[in-house]
């Protein structure tokens, strides 16, 4: 019996567990002053979450650090004035897609996610460069090849970066990757709905440290699995030791109290082989003996059954009732609706002595109610299944003429993982694209069983090597493969089911923001810039940009309906219906006002140039007020 505490709730312990779930990160261990290893909150890190700067302390503490840690930390938390641009023409069914292409780097995209997709992904699937020891860097971007980087060695790129190999033998082997792959994560875990998980590829070289790093970010009570995935069979010779067959898949959840897996439906006819006059309905059936005698003797269960020669049975092949630690598993008004049913059988043993065996069908469970007989998955993947590495290359050379991209992943491998959760309508992301297999797989997945998932790749445009079959195939960058792989793809899965789904992407471009930086910076005005106040804007940029700005800072989801009209010779943007809209054109006049705002609008955006005066301005205000006074107004 549990005893009465006598104490109040330990608040301290309490309060930890309640900055725990708001970050992770900063929950580590120390000794009290009694020399107990206790949970306690690592208040540099605590600092770090909460500023700019980069803080220095040094405490001993159970931790994970690496030189370039905090610097990981103020990465994640530096917001971004990048913006995204629409690319329509790269785009296919723009107007009625949902799913999107990304290109960039996904650190600045990740950041301007982060208000549309807060808490809104139920799975991301990250392959993230495996720090092999052959990858060359630069700065945190670990997408430079080794015969790129021999042309460039010791030069900079376009940015001032300076480029070097990530061995061993420099030091920041690891150092370098985990600042790459932190603030990442970080940003990924923000997007992760309450019931969200993330998968991601790794091997032997950076295992332990992706471990450690999601332990921390995501929690460790929040580890589902690790499975291990056997890609090759007799042919991984990846090491001079060992011939190496696998690789790892981790899988965190947002919060594991919430995950649901969409388990596997049971082989019914192997295991419930045999057929009785009720298999339509109830499906086949095994036997399992009634009696047990490991449960324990209950005396209400030990009772006589009628055999069909009339003799009396009881547990344990018993003729009388005694107690022996026998007993029956169903009662006995259980077992009389069980022989009038057909759910009970008796057979002779050996001895010539009979047996009573329970049905167990695989349609119905054993009171009759009908029921899907599922099974929990594997933590290990191609075991069994037909899931192997080498199947990605087929894939990639049946889609292209050549071998256009080193190391994809088969979409065997991705539609495994992802039909694991109930996805249907959910969006699927990951933000190392590659050659886009995840989108492969959606699309396929969607193509078979009639689902509606969406997917969301970000891929750097990193350059291919001019000496690659890629480059001399027309592609100049990974996301341009990734691109026509989609197109390609779908035109192949549309040829061989005709499923009706949603084959189109849009695209979208990281680019520097649409302001000037004046907008940003107004103290910084100085005499000579005074002829750009005219406008905040830069000159190049479409409406249809400004719109992609504004709905990324409304958090309003990219893949929403955009409807454009004409009104008063005016061109005014619908997002998701009158969500927002949003009019770029200079001089608005006062019947556009009274037109869009008769729409009632969530949300209004108009151009702040657009108003010659102030009285305009207040003019807009006013005439919102008496029409549609819940609209929010901003402007550019
Ligand atoms: C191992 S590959 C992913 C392969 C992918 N799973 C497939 O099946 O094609 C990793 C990819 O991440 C991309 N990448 C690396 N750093 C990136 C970054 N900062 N932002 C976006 N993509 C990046 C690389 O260009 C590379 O194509």
């Amino acid at each position: 019996m549990e005893k009465v505490k006598m104490e109040s709730k330990d608040i301290i312990q309490n309060n930890i567990e309640k900055i725990g779930r708001l970050f992770p990160n900063v929950i580590t261990e120390i000794k009290d002053e009694k020399g107990n290893i206790t949970r306690a909150i690592d208040f540099e890190l605590l600092k770090q979450e909460l500023s700019d700067e980069i803080v220095e302390g040094t405490k001993e503490r159970y931790l994970l650090t690496w030189p370039g840690k905090k610097e990981a930390i103020v990465l994640a938390n530096t917001p971004t004035n990048k913006t995204l641009r629409p690319v329509k023409e790269d785009s296919l069914n723009w107007e009625t897609t949902q799913n999107l292409f990304i290109e960039g780097d996904n650190l600045e995209v990740l950041k301007l996610l982060q208000e549309s997709y807060l808490n809104k992904i139920k799975f991301i699937y990250i392959d993230p460069p495996y720090n092999t020891g052959k990858d060359f860097i630069y700065k945190d971007r670990f997408t430079v090849e080794k015969t790129k980087y021999a042309k460039k060695s010791g030069q900079v790129d376009q940015e001032g970066n300076r480029l070097f190999q990530n061995t061993e033998y420099n030091g920041r082997y690891h150092s370098d990757w985990l600042t790459m792959i932190y603030p990442r994560l970080k940003l990924a875990r923000n997007l992760l709905s309450e019931d969200g998980v993330i998968l991601i590829s790794i091997d032997d070289n950076e295992i332990h440290n992706m471990r450690r790093i999601c332990d921390e970010i995501f929690g460790e009570r929040n580890f589902v699995a690790n499975f291990i995935w056997r890609k090759s069979k007799g042919s991984g010779n990846d090491s001079k030791y060992l011939m190496v067959e696998t690789e790892y898949i981790l899988l965190y959840a947002k919060n594991i109290e919430n995950v649901k897996f969409n388990n596997q439906v049971v082989d019914i006819d192997g295991k419930y082989k045999f057929k009785d006059e009720y298999y339509k309905e109830r499906g086949g059936y095994n036997l399992e003996k009634l009696d047990r005698g490991s449960k324990g003797y209950v005396e209400s269960l030990d009772f006589g059954i009628k055999a069909p020669d009339g003799t009396l049975i009881f547990p344990n092949n018993r003729r009388e009732k005694y107690n022996d630690g026998w007993r029956w598993v169903w009662s006995k008004s259980k077992v009389e609706w069980g022989i009038k049913n057909g759910y009970i059988v008796f057979k002779k043993g050996k001895g010539n002595q009979w047996n009573v065996y329970c049905k167990n069908y695989a349609k119905v469970d054993n009171e009759g109610n009908p029921i899907v007989r599922t099974k929990l998955y594997r933590n290990h993947i191609g075991f069994e299944e037909n899931i192997l590495n080498i199947q990605a290359n087929h894939e990639m050379k049946r889609l292209f003429e050549g071998a256009v991209f080193s190391y994809p992943k088969p979409t065997t491998l991705l539609k495994h993982l992802i039909s694991m959760f109930y996805l249907d309508n959910e969006i699927i992301l990951d933000f190392f694209a590659g050659s886009a297999t995840t989108a492969h797989a959606v699309m396929q997945l969607n193509a078979e069983d009639g689902g509606n998932r969406k997917y969301i790749m970000i891929q750097l445009p990193e350059p291919c090597d001019e000496n690659s079959e890629a480059y001399k195939a027309g592609y100049k960058t990974i996301a341009e493969i990734a691109k026509e792989r989609i197109r390609r793809a779908g035109k192949k899965i549309k040829e061989e089911t005709g499923a009706d789904i949603d084959y189109g992407f849009r695209v979208y471009r990281v680019d520097s923001s649409n302001m000037k930086d004046v907008y940003y910076a107004p103290d910084k005005l100085s005499q000579n810039i005074l002829d750009e106040l005219e406008s905040n804007i830069k000159e190049d940029r479409t409406s249809l940009d400004h719109l992609t700005q504004v709905m990324l800072e409304a958090g309003l989801e990219l893949s929403l309906p955009i409807e454009t009209k004409e009104i008063c010779g005016k061109e005014v943007h619908f997002v998701a219906g009158n969500s927002l809209a949003a009019c770029f054109d200079e001089d608005v006049g006062e019947e556009l006002i009274k037109e869009i705002a008769k729409i009632k609008p969530l949300k209004a955006v108009f151009r702040d140039s657009s108003f010659s005066s102030c009285p305009d301005r207040i003019n807009l205000e006013e005439i919102f007020k008496s029409i549609s006074p819940d609209t929010q107004i901003k402007v550019l």
